[in-house]
């Protein structure tokens, strides 16, 4: 009898399942994607039977509902105690939600998580906060740093998903916070932690605890050299809201936004600085940006634009310079590049501008991103300016 094949190739963009290696994948189209795992058969059965008798066993015949059935009750929505990230949220963590943060190595994930643990355990709730990337000890030395901690926080240092379980079915903790997705693993599953199976496979779990038992479920998830979350991209289609945590390493601010949210918008967001004490919210983020701005300096315009529901003083600044190249350089950071050369054009044949022989730099302060058309003022204004 032929031996049953153990392993599949699987896309990491898009999951999907092929038996031999391909350069690209026929369903999403990207190249290079397809990496070998054990077949998902086998490590989803395992995980799924899991689920199914644990907490599955028991439960009633499901009954479809009305909408008129289903209560909308005020208490679904808990404070974070940050009011930039209950407003990225859309007013708060919902309960039986699973939420993904995202952001590079050090830009403070772990921090910010430890601090919306420690307010909900001094409001009285009931939190376990699960790393498997940091001991006890090094949770401890930052707890010092952000304060005390009062109430029922406790902590696990614990990569084993099948022990995770176990933990959480005996406490019975009100918020759940997986630090991070890619350190857990599941005992069934032959791959490394890390990898796409397990990867999802873990997420799924959590999505089943999440919704079960009714709590908010929050993991860390690290992001590859393009910014995106590792792993695969089924795993943001299975939670319900991606948080990334943004900033320059070297600069204090931090900027959290929403690219997916079931319960709110994915326009808002939150804007914290790290300090010694750890995360701190910045209220009022259009003095920060223009905190220090020099006067008299010509090429520099302040705009308002729109994030989310919140208008932000920005500041552009553009820099036009003789080139030294035959095809003169032309580079945006916050702007879209093509939009600048229009302007341009439009400056050079409407107003007799001359940018012809000069490289033009413009960029956005504070890593905000332009896109209004209401910004197209500024940017002319800028580069007229920086002609002067
Ligand atoms: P961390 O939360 O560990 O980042 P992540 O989990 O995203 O990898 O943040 C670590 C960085 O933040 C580290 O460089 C030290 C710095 N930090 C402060 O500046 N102040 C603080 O109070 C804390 C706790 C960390
Ligand atoms: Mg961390």
């Amino acid at each position: 009898m032929a031996k049953a094949k153990t392993t599949a190739f699987f896309c990491k963009e898009c999951g999907y399942e092929s038996s031999k290696w391909l350069g690209q994948c026929p369903a999403c189209r990207a190249w290079n994607t397809l990496v070998e795992e054990p077949v998902a058969g086998t490590a989803s059965a395992a995980g799924k039977g899991r689920m199914s008798s644990d907490r599955g066993a028991g439960r009633a015949v499901a009954k479809p509902a009305l909408l008129s059935e289903i209560r909308l009750e005020q208490e679904d929505r808990i404070s974070t105690g940050f009011k930039e990230l209950d407003r990225v949220l859309g007013d708060g963590i919902v309960a039986g939600s699973l939420v993904l943060v995202g952001g590079d190595p050090g830009i403070g994930k772990s921090t910010l998580l430890l601090q919306v643990c420690r307010h909900l355990a001094a409001d009285g709730q009931k939190v376990l906060y699960i790393s498997g990337e940091e001991s006890l000890k090094q949770i401890k030395m930052r707890a010092n740093r952000i304060g005390t901690v009062t109430g029922e926080l406790r902590f696990l240092s614990e990569t084993n998903l099948e022990r995770i379980e176990a933990v959480i079915d005996q406490e019975k903790p009100q918020i759940v916070v997986i630090d991070s997705i890619q350190t857990m693993r599941m005992e069934e599953i032959s791959s490394s932690a890390g990898s796409l199976t397990q990867v999802r496979e873990c997420t799924n779990l959590f999505m089943h605890t999440a919704k079960q038992l009714d709590i908010p479920v929050w993991i860390v998830g690290h992001v590859n050299k393009d910014g995106a979350i590792a792993g695969p991209k089924v795993m943001e289609h299975i939670v319900d809201t991606v948080l990334y945590f943004e900033g320059e390493r070297n600069l204090s601010y931090r900027l959290l936004r929403a690219v997916k949210n079931r319960y709110g918008s994915t326009n808002e967001i939150g804007v914290f600085e790290m300090q010694d004490s750890g995360l701190h919210e910045v209220p009022n983020p259009s003095a920060m940006l223009l905190d220090g701005r020099p006067h008299g300096v010509s090429g520099t315009c302040v705009t308002c634009m729109m994030e989310g529901s919140r208008p932000i003083l920005a500041e552009i600044q553009v820099l036009a310079t003789k080139s030294g190249f035959s095809a003169p350089r032309r580079q945006t950071q916050g702007f879209d590049y093509s939009r600048m050369v229009i302007l341009i054009a439009v400056l050079e044949k409407h107003l007799g501008m001359f940018f012809g022989t000069l490289d033009v730099y413009l960029n956005v302060v504070g890593g905000f991103q332009l896109d209004e058309p209401a910004g197209d003022l500024a940017v002319a204004l800028c580069l007229y300016s920086s002609l002067v």
